[in-house]
């Protein structure tokens, strides 16, 4: 198959959107990152996203919506605090797990009784859901188990002949994927997955913000992962990733014993300065690693990188997005000096 590539003018938004209704998969971009688009109610269409990523069946797909007004149609129960949330984070960043309806197909789901729904911000993937008329299915664009996509390009990498086409939207704003939480109670969230709207910011609306265990941890043997994206090993790329936590002094002097040919550092911005090794940067703040880190997974396997230290980011606020994100791609490898 060609995999047609599209800017994001009406005319191919509509285009786009003829493919979604056809049953056909779109690369398109999100405030986030770029997703796998397709009609989230074709059950076939569904089956291609799951092919064209390579990804276990039993990983549920988020279904993008373009207002929240609409998830009554595809869920049977939806609590007062998910409105709640919903008025003060939708559109954007947050995924909210919540009980489907027969609507929802089980392939969808991968097999839960549960759905996750998403308002997405950004105008073009908007205007697709609104042209469409239907609900859309989209994982990050990537193959199963590689850095998501921000950008048509690193979309196109993955998925050029796989899929009908893609939409060119610029690079992704946040670069990680939306928060996801699950709802206990009254007026609890569980995270499943740390994004932008960060747990200070749930907190806001919620009394209680639980960070589940898997989010910092890696599954023991058997335990059951309550989303089921924590159980696989992800957002890795070719090279050897090994997180090093402490000082740039203590940094420095480890990567210099493990110095070697195709071994680079991940560093922030102001360790740039007398930096004695080979290393790229990945910005100054949490904001600015969530945007560049995936970027950046890329470019280092690009540049033949074999092994990659990376400064560990902090864990709070966006931080604790970035921190999962590489913890994972580590394969939980964290050295502490
Ligand atoms: O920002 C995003 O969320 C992007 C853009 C494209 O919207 N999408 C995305 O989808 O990251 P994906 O499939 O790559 O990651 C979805 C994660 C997976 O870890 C999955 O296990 C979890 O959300 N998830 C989805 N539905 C769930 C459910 N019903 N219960 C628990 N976890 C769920
Ligand atoms: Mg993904």
């Amino acid at each position: 198959m060609d995999t047609v590539l599209l800017n994001n003018k009406e005319k191919d938004l509509e285009i786009a959107a003829e493919f979604i209704k056809k049953g056909e998969i779109v690369g398109i971009p999100t405030e986030t990152v770029y997703g796998l688009g397709a009609d989230a109610s074709n059950e076939a269409a569904v089956r291609k996203v799951f092919e064209a990523k390579g990804r276990p069946a039993d990983n549920p797909l988020i279904v993008h919506l373009a207002d929240f007004s609409q998830a009554v149609d595809y869920t049977s129960a939806i609590p007062a605090l998910a409105y709640k949330l919903a008025k003060r984070f939708c559109p954007g960043p947050l995924t909210m797990v919540l009980p489907k309806n027969d609507r929802i197909p089980m392939i969808t789901s991968g097999g839960l009784d549960t759905v996750g729904i998403r308002v997405p911000s950004h105008p073009v993937m908007h205007r697709i859901i609104e042209l469409a008329g239907r609900p859309i299915a989209a994982p990050s664009a990537n193959t199963s188990g590689y850095p998501s996509p921000t950008s048509a390009d690193h979309v196109m990498r993955d998925m050029n002949g796989k899929i009908a086409a893609v939409v060119d939207g610029g690079s992704s704003e946040f670069g990680v994927e939306s928060t996801v939480i699950s709802i206990e109670g009254e007026s609890t969230a569980r995270i499943l997955r740390p994004g932008c709207v960060t747990r200070e910011m749930l907190l806001e609306v919620c009394d209680e913000v639980i960070i589940d265990h898997a989010i910092l941890h890696e599954l023991e043997a058997g335990q059951k992962a309550a989303s089921p994206g924590m159980k696989y090993k992800h957002y890795s790329p070719k090279a050897d990733i090994i997180m090093v936590e402490g000082s740039l002094e203590g940094f420095i002097s480890y990567v210099g014993e493990h110095n070697g040919d195709s071994v680079y550092s991940l560093i922030f911005d102001n360790d740039r300065d007398n930096f004695p090794y080979r290393y790229m940067t990945y910005g100054k703040d949490s904001s600015q690693q969530a945007h560049l880190l995936f970027q950046r997974l890329r470019e280092l396997d690009d540049i033949g990188a074999k092994v990659v230290y990376v400064r560990a980011p902090e864990t709070e606020g966006v931080g604790l997005a970035v921190y999962n994100r590489l913890i994972r791609a580590a394969g939980f490898e964290v050295i502490r000096i």
